[in-house]
């Protein structure tokens, strides 16, 4: 039995070590069910090769403050989970034994995997059983921040904190070399111990910048927190606390710089629900990537909205010694937890000032800003154009639909392999929705009725509510069956899943 037959089969522990045995997969020489520091993750690279990764998933209490203590979910113990750092087209199998209660999977979010590999439980695998180990082999590509998280039940279980980060170095030289790098993982949470925070409606990602969506309209004040818990989306949970690597602040580990150096943040939104802002006070953010790509130059701006599930990089030069917030703008947000220190040597113990709310006057990086480099695939097949209507949430409701319809009867998009496939959204509905294609990246072509002519490289765009829309293009490099959907978890359980199947 070869290892790509293994892959494709879930087992349970003690056929896995049988199987193993049989199939010389000696390399995997780790206790299954081992809890292994981050560090010691990173140090089991095999001799044959192929980099061995071992998680574990199971449920835990955690401490988000002092005070908010949750049962939570934990890839080995941490949340958010270790991060794997892994070097562009190296070859990585990963053994994820499920230690939970409940069935669950991984998704490997922004990298093209193979189909068998992608997590969808019932497209692309059986759902990981109680007991059971699955193991995910694939090549890292594309270089750049990306990252895993679970797929089963994603409205409850990554929300309980089954995310973590997943960077692939470049093979090549960096474009945008720094001294020093720090990865922050922001995340809304449902704790029931705090005041709620407004929900993320309209959106600010795309191009209206401060005025349309939640910063400037009455949409992010009139969320859960101002007008019950029925508007936007029945069940929604009530987020109350806002983590940075898990922690809410005091509880937020400071991020410690020298003067003079440059420092990347690598910022990824595993909120459900919320976008979020991010500033540095005292600092401009240069933008690098954009869920993982690199522009062709860094875009310099005060603060970065963040839709659920984008990653940006963004640059900082340290060349303002002393203590500062690096926090949220959105409204709520910082008071709910989402704030971490920045401190320069030798000032230690200094006083931060606080942010105003709010981005009146500030620069806000917008998707128009960014000049992409042309790194997908030349198509070679058909061009196909589909209109994909968005639309749901009526009167509180949990559907939420494509072109009319829920998923799994929504239409699929029918590519065959080298398509060029051009995706038009327009958003019917109140809420932004960050439409997420698996398996492949895209460009962002327009937004908003805006065309850009150096289209920037994302795997997530947000899609803005009140006939927001947005125009992507890919090319159908990766065969298999694919989701396009909405990474607002109960988005997605409503029914705003389109599958793209390429022949
Ligand atoms: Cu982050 Cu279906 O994905
Ligand atoms: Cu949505």
């Amino acid at each position: 039995m070869g290892a790509a037959a293994l892959m494709r089969t879930s087992v349970s522990r003690r056929e896995f070590l049988a199987v193993s045995a049989h199939a010389g997969l000696g390399a995997l020489a780790l206790p299954l069910g081992g809890v292994l520091r981050p560090r010691e993750v990173l140090a089991q690279s095999a001799t044959s090769g192929v980099r061995e990764i071992q998680l574990e998933a199971r449920e835990v209490q955690r401490e988000l403050a002092p005070g908010k203590v949750v049962r939570a979910m934990a890839y080995n113990g941490q949340i958010p989970g270790p991060a794997l750092r892994l070097r562009e087209g190296e070859r990585v199998r990963v053994a994820l034994r499920n230690a939970l209660a409940e069935p669950t999977t991984i998704h490997w979010h922004g990298v093209d995997v193979p189909n068998a590999m992608d997590g969808v439980p019932g497209i692309t695998q059986k759902a990981i059983q109680p007991g059971e180990t699955f193991v995910y082999e694939f090549e890292a590509r594309p270089a750049g921040t990306r990252w895993y998280h679970t797929h089963f039940e994603e409205h409850r279980q990554l929300d309980l904190g089954l995310a973590a980060p997943l960077i692939i170095e470049p093979a090549r030289p960096d474009p945008f070399p720094v001294d020093r790098e720090y990865t922050l993982v922001l995340d809304d949470w449902a704790t029931g111990t705090g005041q709620p925070v407004p929900a993320t409606r309209e959106g600010v990602a795309g191009a209206r910048g401060g005025t349309g969506g939640m910063m400037g309209g009455m949409g992010g004040m009139m969320g859960r927190g101002g007008m019950g818990p029925m508007m936007g989306g029945g069940q929604t949970p009530a987020y109350d606390t806002m983590t940075i690597n898990g922690k809410a602040y005091p509880a937020t580990e400071p991020l410690r710089v020298r003067k003079g150096e440059r420092v990347r943040l690598r910022l990824i939104n595993a909120s459900a629900d919320h976008t979020h802002v991010a500033r540095l006070v005292g600092h401009r953010l240069q933008v690098t990537h954009t869920d993982g790509n690199p522009l062709v130059q860094p875009v310099d701006v005060d603060a970065v909205p963040i839709a659920p599930s984008e990653r940006y990089d963004v640059m900082v030069v340290a060349d303002r010694p002393g203590a500062w917030v690096f926090t949220c703008l959105a409204p709520g947000h910082r008071a709910a937890g989402e704030q971490v220190l920045v401190v320069y040597e030798g000032h230690e113990g200094g006083n931060a000032k606080a942010p105003d709310e709010g981005v009146a006057g500030l620069d806000l990086w917008q998707y128009g800003l960014g000049r992409g480099r042309d790194v997908l695939p030349r198509p070679s097949g058909r061009e196909r154009v589909y209109d994909l209507a968005l639309s749901g949430g009526m009167m509180g409701s949990d559907v939420w639909t494509i072109n009319g319809k829920q998923y799994p009867r929504t239409d699929p998009l029918r590519l065959r392999r080298g398509d060029v496939a051009r995706v038009r959204f327009v958003n019917h509905s109140m809420e932004a929705h960050p439409m997420h294609l698996h398996g492949q990246s895209f460009k962002v072509l327009a937004v908003n009725g805006a065309r850009y002519a150096q289209p920037i490289v994302k795997d997530s765009v947000d899609v803005e509510g009140r006939m927001g829309s947005a125009v992507v293009e890919f090319t159908a490099d990766n065969p298999g069956d694919w989701l396009f959907h909405c990474h607002k978890p109960m988005h997605m359980d409503g029914g705003m899943i389109a599958l793209v199947k390429v022949r």
